[in-house]
């Protein structure tokens, strides 16, 4: 159930969107979408392109809170960078704070923590820049996949069946910035679970054409299929209290996407949580949502409730 009626409640609300990261554009699509539901429910929203504008407009005195959905690390929005500087300003936003919004930038710290409360993550080896790679190799087995521990959007990602097809792959990732990750490939479905406040949306089986869940299928191709729910009964019920699980592990709040792997075993394996997850209008929370009976404008302003941090 909403907790706010009336949108005069919410005040003066900045849509932060867009700004310098990589995901930019996917971010302002989202931005546009979310602006133009919260104001079709008369909350007195407006759109503030990236960081710099936010913190100006805050610093006038224009916003009572901010709706962020800028994508992206090293100051994007994303880790934690700009949900410090709000806090220094006391304005409220949406979604994770400080150390959620870090901690799951940072896969393989999101790991580590994981692990350390015996929830299911593939197992993994950091690869800092110059990490003898076949040493790690050897040490996961084939087959294995590699990734920058700090990206999104599948970008960098490469799946090595092989021994020949390793060094291609660490090249890939390399090109990003930050340190890498090599874990266990697991072999199965692809689900991701969709978290608003403390409910957990039913999840979604991602189905792609070709080989993985890449960016060309995220964002480009039109071929993927998505089932939601993506598992029935009990299975789909210990799905969604695990996906709860490691978002509360990592300190995440408010809302968020969890991505799992599911084994041919049934074995569910945590990858990442998204702490701003995209709502562009194939993105998949919105799908989630929609599913449990929420449309848009609805998850919009639940999402900006979020901001209230339960003392509403
Ligand atoms: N251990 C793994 N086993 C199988 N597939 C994986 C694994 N890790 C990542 N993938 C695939 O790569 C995609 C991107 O990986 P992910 O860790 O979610 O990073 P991001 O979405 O931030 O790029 C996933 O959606 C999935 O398709
Ligand atoms: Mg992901």
């Amino acid at each position: 159930m909403s907790k706010i009626q009336d949108p005069a409640q919410f005040g003066r609300v900045a849509v932060a969107m867009g700004g310098s990261s990589a995901e930019r554009e996917v971010s302002l699509d989202s931005g546009r979408n979310v602006l133009a539901a919260l104001q079709a429910r008369g909350v007195d929203a407006h759109a503030i392109d990236g960081i710099p504008a936010l913190l100006d407009a805050l610093r006038a005195g224009h916003f009572a809170r901010v709706f962020n959905i800028l994508h992206g690390q090293h100051g994007g929005g994303e880790d934690g960078v700009l949900q410090g500087a709000l806090e220094s300003l006391h304005v409220p936003y949406t979604g994770s704070g400080v150390l959620g919004s870090a901690l799951s930038m940072d896969k393989t710290r999101s790991k580590r923590v994981w692990q350390s409360l015996g929830l299911p993550t593939p197992k993994f080896v950091p690869l800092p820049r110059g990490a003898d790679v076949h040493a790690a190799a050897r040490e996961i087995g084939f087959p294995l996949i590699v990734k920058p521990a700090c990206e999104g959007s599948s970008v960098g990602v490469t799946r090595v069946f092989e021994e020949k097809d390793l060094d291609a792959a660490v090249a890939l990732a390399e090109k990003y910035p930050g340190d890498l990750l090599m874990e266990t490939l697991i072999e199965g479905d692809e689900l991701t679970v969709g978290i608003l406040g403390r409910q957990v949306l039913p999840s979604i089986l991602i189905v792609p054409k070709g080989a993985f869940y890449d960016y060309n299928a995220k964002y480009v191709a039109d071929d993927t299929r998505y089932i939601c729910p993506g598992l029935e009964g009990e299975v789909e019920a210990s799905l969604r209290a695990l996906s709860l699980e490691a978002f509360d592990a990592l300190g995440c709040y408010g809302w968020g996407r969890v991505d799992v792997m599911r084994d041919r075993q049934g074995r569910n394996w945590l990858l990442e949580v998204n702490t701003a997850p995209g709502m562009t209008s194939h993105s998949l929370v919105p799908k989630a949502a929609a599913v449990s009976g929420i449309d848009y404008q609805e998850l919009c302003w639940r999402v900006l409730e979020t901001s209230f941090r339960g003392d509403a």
